[in-house]
């Protein structure tokens, strides 16, 4: 995917803008405050309907304005075009428009508009919850396996119906195990497809990695949720009564993890922080290329302040590998200089001043 036309209104401090993106790469710049994130957000917007910084609407939502509204143009891999719009009020309300149709499904927005975030937030995946991993996992799986969608709503609406009825006083037995065995039978469905994914991810990542740093016996690993040795069902028949205890079930995919390891060591024991944030970047570059290889869909890169996050070098190796991904990148940084890798003459580059909420293109120079 690739936008081809963008218009936003109604984001933080950017004042209305409409600029016709380069297909490839596009770098902004400019000063603390001037709207450099506020840009990448509208983006974001676009693909998610949701803010980046924030789980509310509100704050994005320009001081003056009613709405924040951002439209686009937008290439298909096949070469098809679609328009795209998506707003929110101040009430939270939400529209969602493709080729002037409305859709109310928000996964069926992000299905379009594949979007992959590098940025200081995003480097918390390595050292933050389970539930950041996970959501990264599903992430790709979603984009890659058409059936991921229903079986995790059948596995989230199983798992709220089973947790429910674990906290009643007296259980129904008929129910609890209707709901188990809808539970465990998603449950199935859910980690198979993730296994799968992961499987398919792993030499992708490798790979990718070597290229941005060497850590040779650094490895990932997926684990499910629950013993490898036993069945789901055998788990949940043996700590029922350690679930109503709590009040919730304890295993199962919802507690499915990535683990990075070097050696027997916990990856985030040994890195340094700034090597945590190549593995972030190799992997997610590698989602990128897997969706590029299973899908011949494209996905947008957002990478935020750039030069603030990584050395020279570093620097100059991911963006080599955003490059060869071939796909639509939008880099921020605060110096012009620090964006001025030696891009390929045949990739074509924009260069985008942002400067108090106005974004003008500049020329690139070498
Ligand atoms: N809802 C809003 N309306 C208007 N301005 C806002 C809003 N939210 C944040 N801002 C302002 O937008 C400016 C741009 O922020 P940001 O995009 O994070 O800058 P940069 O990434 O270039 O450092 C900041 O000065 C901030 O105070
Ligand atoms: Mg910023």
């Amino acid at each position: 995917m690739t936008i081809r036309h963008l218009r936003v209104t109604g984001v933080r401090n950017l004042a209305p803008v409409t600029l016709d993106p380069s297909p490839r790469i596009n770098l902004l710049y400019g000063y603390n405050g001037s709207g450099k994130t506020s840009f990448l957000e509208a983006i974001h917007f676009l693909a998610l309907a949701r803010s980046l910084r924030s789980t509310r609407i509100q704050p994005m939502i320009s001081h003056d304005q009613e709405q924040a509204l951002v439209f686009a143009r937008i290439e298909t891999p096949t070469g098809g075009e679609l328009n795209l719009g998506v707003s929110r009020n101040r009430h939270a309300e939400v529209q969602i428009r493709i080729n002037g149709d409305s859709i109310r499904s928000m996964a069926e927005l992000a299905r379009h508009l594949p979007v992959q975030l590098i940025n200081p937030e995003s480097f918390r995946l390595l050292e933050g919850s389970p539930k950041i991993r996970r959501q990264f996992l599903d992430w790709g799986v979603f984009h890659v396996e058409q059936a991921f969608l229903h079986a995790w709503q059948r596995l989230q609406n199983s798992l709220k119906q089973r947790n429910s009825l674990l906290r009643h006083a007296i259980i129904d037995a008929n129910s609890l195990q209707a709901w188990d065995h809808e539970f465990c039978s998603a449950s199935e469905l859910v980690d198979q497809l993730r296994q799968d994914y992961i499987r398919r991810l792993k030499p992708v990542f490798t790979d990718t990695l070597s290229q941005l740093i060497q850590l040779p016996d650094l490895t990932l690993s997926y684990y499910r949720g629950w013993d490898r040795e036993k069945s789901l069902q055998e788990i949940l028949d043996s700590s029922r009564q350690r679930d109503r205890t709590l009040g919730h079930t304890q295993a199962g995919p919802q507690r499915a993890d990535l683990r990075l390891r070097i050696g027997s060591q916990n990856a985030l024991d040994v890195l340094s922080r700034g090597q945590q944030k190549l593995v972030v970047c190799a992997l997610k570059i590698a989602q990128g290329h897997l969706l590029a290889q299973a899908m011949q869909q494209r996905c947008i890169y957002l990478v935020d302040d750039l030069t603030a996050e990584l050395d020279p070098v570093h620097r100059k190796a991911l963006c080599r590998l955003l490059e060869q991904l071939q796909c639509q990148v939008f880099i921020t940084g605060t110096e012009q200089a620090g964006l001025n890798f030696d891009w390929h003459q045949e990739t074509p580059v924009s260069m985008f001043h942002v400067e108090h909420g106005h974004i003008q293109e500049s020329g690139v120079t070498a």
